[in-house]
């Protein structure tokens, strides 16, 4: 396995790749990997003959009072875990090789980014849809790899890639949890040890709106009040949001009558967290 820092020297070896006839599949991450990232290395190892494994911390995609300066990085760490889950190549360029001086395009979108973390992050999708572009353009991937923990960001990569006729396939992989429910995140480092116990509350609350609409219930205002109220036994924890929306549009709905997608984000302490589940 080769870690390469520039554009030029991954574009070389796809052109390599593709010359013999393989198809290449893309995990895009920002590094700090755990068993969620490596399972969506596992299923591009499994369905593509060559994985390449982005990781960049993208500043594009970090507001100014979020956590860009201490979003924890390991790349050593890193390249073990692609090496051991049968990666072929990690692009790990710095900012100035993704951003020159000069830089001013972005890839942006409407509707679906204007909803749930959107609008606590408002040019958190614009970063991270420039950015997966920029990953597709150079790496030109048969097959990319994007987790459902990012439900809203699965969303919208999908719609990019459909807008804007990128001839790239989107595989959803399922959330990799801890054995006690909490969501696999790199950010999960920055809890304390009593947090970390209170975090549990997201992965608690998600199977408290899963089982209301195993039970019959449709009615979204019902289920994401008592989600909410649910989160507020816990004192260490805030929420930031708990909604219901159609899985398409990320627009809210008022009854599930269709795909939806019930997702949340809640700080623990300063540490903000997501969890969602989908009603298929
Ligand atoms: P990052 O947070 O590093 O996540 C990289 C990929 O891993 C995303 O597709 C995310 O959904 C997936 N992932 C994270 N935790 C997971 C879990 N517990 N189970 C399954 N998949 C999980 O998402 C980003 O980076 C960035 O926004 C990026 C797409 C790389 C653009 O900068």
């Amino acid at each position: 396995m080769k870690l390469v820092k520039t554009k030029q020297e991954v574009r070389d070896t796809v052109k390599e790749w593709k010359k013999q006839g393989l198809t290449v599949g893309l995990v895009p991450t920002m590094g700090y990997l755990h068993e969620g990232h490596a399972s969506l290395i596992d299923a591009s190892v499994k369905n593509n003959d060559r994985t390449v494994v982005s990781i960049f911390v993208n500043p594009m995609q970090f507001s100014p009072n979020e956590d860009l300066e201490s979003y924890p990085r390991d790349i050593a760490r890193d390249s073990e875990v692609c090496g051991e889950h049968g990666a072929d190549l990690i692009f790990n360029p710095e900012p100035e090789e993704m951003y020159g001086d000069m830089f001013c395009s972005y890839v942006d979108m409407d509707v679906l980014t204007k909803e749930l973390c959107g609008l606590s992050r408002p040019i958190h999708f614009r970063g991270v849809c420039t950015v997966v572009s920029k990953l597709f353009n150079i790496v030109t991937p048969d097959n990319a790899y994007f987790g459902q923990k990012d439900a809203q960001q699965l969303a919208v990569i999908k719609r990019m890639v459909e807008d804007l006729d990128m001839n790239i396939k989107i595989n959803g992989c399922p959330i990799v949890r801890e054995a006690d429910g909490l969501a696999k995140s790199s950010r999960n480092t920055y809890l304390s040890a009593e947090e970390r116990r209170a975090a549990l509350i997201l992965s608690k609350t998600v199977n408290l709106g899963r089982s209301m609409i195993e039970s019959g219930e449709r009615d979204t205002e019902k289920i994401v009040s008592a989600m909410v109220k649910n989160i507020e036994t816990e004192p260490l924890a805030k929420t930031d949001y708990v909604k219901i929306v159609d899985a398409l549009t990320m627009q809210q709905i008022k009854t599930i009558d269709r795909p939806a997608l019930c997702a949340m984000a809640v700080y623990i302490g300063k540490t903000r967290l997501i969890d969602n589940f989908e009603v298929v």
